[in-house]
């Protein structure tokens, strides 16, 4: 390695490694960065995520200001993007959000967000009537959604237009990335489980249907993990199921089966809706999520993983601090 600018890798190609390098080309000049991975947008389970910015009680950071200063500085990182004329080709839009509950108002609330976004309250009588028969109680909120079909096609673009490297290739081990980077920033989501050997990362496996909506405006969430979000392109994602270490990547049709029967119960105009495809991901949970600096075999390494169902929301509060850490240890002589 020569003394000039560093050398940085960053391993994984989803929503966090993406993040990651666009914060450090917004921060350095003359950085040198290569992203090493063996999956690229559509391949990545950020990709299959709906990705609604609405955090839910599992994501925890290691103490609960962290976690709400994840969550703050994403929303305020997302609101820059939106407020660009680039907010529709990074894939961003507001979204009204309705969430129902047939069994519990408290449900419908949620206190990580209320005071970030601009509008939570409770529904009235005649929003109740939106939905299917049963639902009680309800809340509506605003919030954002940010699509990884075109989030990271735009972020790898304006990557390589800065000069960034890319390389497909995965990586087995921290040993083989001695002498060739002075940081490496760990974004490999499911893949830290070899990598780092880490018991705490699980698969929490997804399976969504998608359908087409166009006339769909508004994002709807039920009891037992029902949702249905709109999209861009009139196609809307209906879920889901939240499966503990289940590493099953094939679609099952009774999970289809019983994602639609609950969606339908939310939304009974949907009956008549085309489905148009089926996907399964496998979201990395690991509480707390790992930002957090280590030395591995000689490599200043940055871990910033284990996001379960938050990674597309939570990605930039979490790369902000992994990168401030990167920058500590890369001027930093002590072992970790
Ligand atoms: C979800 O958040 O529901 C989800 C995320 C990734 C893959 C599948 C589902």
């Amino acid at each position: 390695m020569d003394n000039g600018s560093p050398k940085i890798a960053i391993l994984g190609a989803g929503v966090v490694g993406m993040t990651v390098a666009k914060i450090l080309q917004q921060d350095l000049r003359n950085v040198d960065i290569t992203i090493l991975a063996d999956g690229f947008k559509e391949d990545t389970v950020s990709a299959v995520a709906a990705g609604i910015f609405r955090p839910g009680t599992s994501f925890r950071g290691p103490t609960k200001e962290i976690t709400k200063k994840w969550i703050d500085d994403s929303w305020n990182f997302w609101q820059d993007i939106l407020k660009t004329s680039e907010a529709h080709k990074a894939g961003l839009m507001t979204l009204g959000t309705y969430i129902f509950s047939k069994e519990n108002y408290h449900v419908t609330r949620n206190h990580l967000i209320e005071d970030v976004v601009p509008i939570y309250r409770a529904v009235d009588e005649d929003e109740l009537k939106l939905c299917g028969t049963g639902w009680k109680y309800g809340s509506y909120f605003s919030t954002i959604k940010i699509g990884c079909d075109k989030y990271l096609p735009w972020v790898e673009k304006s990557f390589i237009e800065n000069g960034g490297k890319i390389t497909r290739q995965k990586i087995d081990s921290f040993a083989s990335l001695n002498s060739k980077f002075n940081l490496v920033f760990n974004c490999t989501g499911m893949g830290a489980k070899t990598l780092c050997n880490d018991y705490d990362l699980v698969p929490l496996r997804g399976q969504i249907v998608k359908a087409r909506v166009p006339s769909l405006k508004m994002a709807f969430y039920g009891d037992y993990d029902t949702y249905i979000i709109p999209g861009m392109d009139g196609v809307a994602t209906l879920g889901g199921v939240r499966q503990y270490d289940s590493y099953n990547r094939a679609v099952c049709k009774h999970d289809a089966a019983a994602i639609l029967e609950r969606c339908y119960d939310l939304l009974p105009f949907l009956k008549g809706a085309e489905i148009v495809g089926h996907k399964v991901g496998l979201r990395p949970h690991r509480v707390p999520v790992r930002v957090e600096p280590e030395i591995i075999d000689g490599v200043k390494v940055v871990h910033c993983y284990g996001h379960g169902g938050y990674g597309v929301m939570c990605a930039p509060g979490t790369a902000m601090e992994a990168v401030k850490m990167g920058y500590d240890i890369l001027k930093s002589k002590s072992k970790i």
